[in-house]
């Protein structure tokens, strides 16, 4: 019997090409910025709390590595979104492709403060951080759209 979310799923090809034995390598590798963006809060937070200096320099490290694992996520997605006809046709990879590069142009504004300026942290640094909180909660939640919903980037088998 035919099912007609599969159907719907295979008119256009939409399975990864950027990926190890069919695994997405984007979906491995968003997981970094995602967790480090949240560090980052983190770190003003206790920076905010204790005055400590070290997480001052944690937070920095933190929003650096957010923002260069997010670009190397991002050029993953982005090679998804071109060269696979069924991504490129959706209107919600577009969606999840504009909330990610506003949350990287966030992430890169928070880094780059803090290098030319360590003192930023209070209050401008927490507030960029958690603007960045608000941004990788609305990618990352499109992101999963575009997987569970619309089963983008799934190996769908012909016995399913
Ligand atoms: C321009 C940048 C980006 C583009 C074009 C893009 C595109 C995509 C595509 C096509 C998928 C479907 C899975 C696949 O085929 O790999 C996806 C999934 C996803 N993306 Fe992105 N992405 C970008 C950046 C980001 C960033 C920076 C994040 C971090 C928040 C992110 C979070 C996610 C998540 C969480 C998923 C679901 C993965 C899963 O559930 O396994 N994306 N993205």
């Amino acid at each position: 019997m035919s099912n007609p979310v599969i159907e719907d799923v295979t008119r256009h090809a939409t399975s990864s090409l950027v990926a190890v034995a069919g695994h997405p390598i984007h979906a491995m590798l968003v997981t970094f910025p995602i967790a480090l963006v949240v560090s980052t809060l983190g770190c003003d937070l206790f920076y905010w709390w204790t005055a400590d200096p070290f997480w001052g320099r944690a937070g920095l490290y933190a929003s650096g590595f957010a923002f260069w694992l997010g670009i190397l996520a991002s050029l993953a997605g982005t090679a998804e979104l071109l060269l696979v006809k069924g991504i490129r046709k959706r209107v919600a990879s577009w969606i999840h492709a504009i909330a990610a590069i506003t949350l990287m142009s966030i992430v890169g504004a928070n880094w780059g403060l803090r290098l030319h300026d360590p003192d930023v942290v209070l209050p401008l640094g927490l507030m960029v951080s958690l603007l960045g909180l608000v941004f990788v909660g609305l990618a990352g939640w499109h992101g999963g759209k575009l997987v569970f919903d619309h089963g983008i980037g799934l190996m769908v088998s012909s016995d399913d």
